[in-house]
């Protein structure tokens, strides 16, 4: 989809980010931070809530599915457990989606960036067809990135590494959006080896054949599908606690912005 020449200024902004993650890698604590950020830099933001479930956010969202939809209520009233629960809320919220889009253009002239955050089992926002309905709604509309955090520390364990590598290489190719990987948690454990992993094949092949679950055939086929899939993104290292890194993770969106504005 190219987009015509006249539409460009119009579309150029705000860039939408929807932040992703496996449970416990920091989305909440990264989005506070970016929220702080943008309040203390001038950059305009505009928050959206996308998890249902959550009881208290450490920020204020300007758009919030617990708003429009009773989670609790949700469950009872279609006999779901909790996962159940809050796909069915993100589905009834998906359907009124276009009214998000429209509050959002309104307000186009007035904002930078919308930070979207999603529901902390990633598969129900990666894997649902209301998740690809929301992200194609974005991503017809404006710029669209998205930004999948990693928990550095536990991935130091290379076959951990891999899986979480898989997820988000999987994201990237279902949505064709621009991605930025967000190695998150620094101040416990620098992303280095991440950052040397994805650059030296054979330095992450050395570190994977120490560990014996996984078939050496199996690695090296994946680790070749990975390389590959390294190529096409952008990392940075942050910590959601201490703030580092946070300018260099809008630089990343901005470049990500730009590979939107030529490719979609
Ligand atoms: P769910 O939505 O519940 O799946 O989790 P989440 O991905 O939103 O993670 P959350 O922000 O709740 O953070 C999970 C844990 O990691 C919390 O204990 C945070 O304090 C901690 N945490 C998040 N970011 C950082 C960081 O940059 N450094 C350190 N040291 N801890 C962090």
């Amino acid at each position: 989809l190219k987009i015509a020449e006249s539409d460009i200024s119009f579309k150029r902004k705000p860039v939408i980010i929807i932040v992703v993650g496996m449970a416990g890698s920091g989305k909440t604590t990264f989005l506070h931070r970016l929220v702080c950020h943008t309040l203390s830099s001038n950059i305009r933001g505009y928050v959206l809530n996308l998890d249902p479930a959550v009881t208290t956010l450490p920020f204020g969202a300007n758009i919030d599915i617990r708003d429009t939809v009773r989670y609790k209520e949700v469950m009872k009233e279609y006999n779901l457990g909790p996962n159940g629960g809050i796909l069915t809320s993100l589905n009834l919220f998906a359907t009124k989606f276009d009214e998000v889009i429209s509050v959002i253009e309104r307000r186009a002239d007035q904002l930078d960036y919308v930070l979207v955050d999603t529901p902390g089992q990633i598969e129900i926002f990666t894997w649902s067809a209301s998740g690809a309905i929301i992200t194609e709604a974005f991503a017809s509309t404006f710029p669209t990135v998205i930004a999948y955090v990693v928990d550095t520390p536990r991935s130091a364990n290379p076959v951990t590494f891999m899986s979480n590598m898989l997820y988000a290489c999987s994201i990237l190719y279902k949505t064709r959006l621009p991605l930025v990987l967000v190695f998150n948690k620094v101040d416990v454990a620098k992303h280095e080896f991440a950052l040397e992993w994805m650059e030296d094949f054979e330095a992450f092949q050395a570190a994977i054949e120490t560990d014996s679950s996984y078939t050496s055939t199996l690695t090296r086929s994946l680790s070749l599908v990975l390389d590959e899939f390294y190529k096409n993104l952008k990392s940075v290292g942050v910590s959601a606690v201490s703030g580092t890194g946070m300018e260099a993770f809008f630089s990343a969106i901005e470049a990500s912005a730009e590979e939107y504005m030529e490719n979609y």
